[in-house]
């Protein structure tokens, strides 16, 4: 598997938000990494776990942002989010029913983090550069 790594290039130039995408990368990574090596289910349900957390958390905390400072794009930025919980809610009742499957090890790695990648550049950067352009003072 291709472990993501954190570039410049993926900055939306908001620290919280920069340094929650940093955290989120590493927790995709430890869950792709545990799938791909096949280890215990235990130990993958612990990783997916992890993750679905941290994913929780990191868009409750872009949504307050948004929703803080009136950003018109608030509704199309959370059915985004939205798409990604029930994505992740699928895998993991995937995993629960058939355990690691080919499938479901390509969704991870390919899918997610693919989608991962491509919302915070198409995404999430809009958001700041409305942050930017509009001196907005998040909190
Ligand atoms: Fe950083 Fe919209 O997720």
């Amino acid at each position: 598997m291709k472990k993501m790594q954190w570039q410049n290039n993926l900055s939306v130039g908001i620290e919280p938000i920069d340094n929650q995408h940093k955290q989120w990368i590493e927790y995709f990574n430890n869950a792709a990494e545990a799938i791909a090596a096949r280890q215990s289910r235990t130990q993958i349900a612990k990783t997916l776990g992890f993750l679905i957390d941290y994913t929780e958390l990191h868009f409750s905390t872009e949504e307050r942002f948004m929703s803080g400072s009136n950003y018109a794009g608030l509704q199309e930025h959370k059915a985004k989010h939205d798409e990604l919980r029930r994505t992740l809610a699928n895998l993991v009742r995937d995993f629960e029913d058939e355990g690691i499957t080919s499938r479901l090890a390509e969704a991870i790695d390919i899918f997610l983090g693919n989608w991962l990648i491509q919302h915070i550049h198409e995404i999430d950067t809009k958001f700041g550069a409305f942050v930017r352009e509009n001196k907005v003072v998040l909190s």
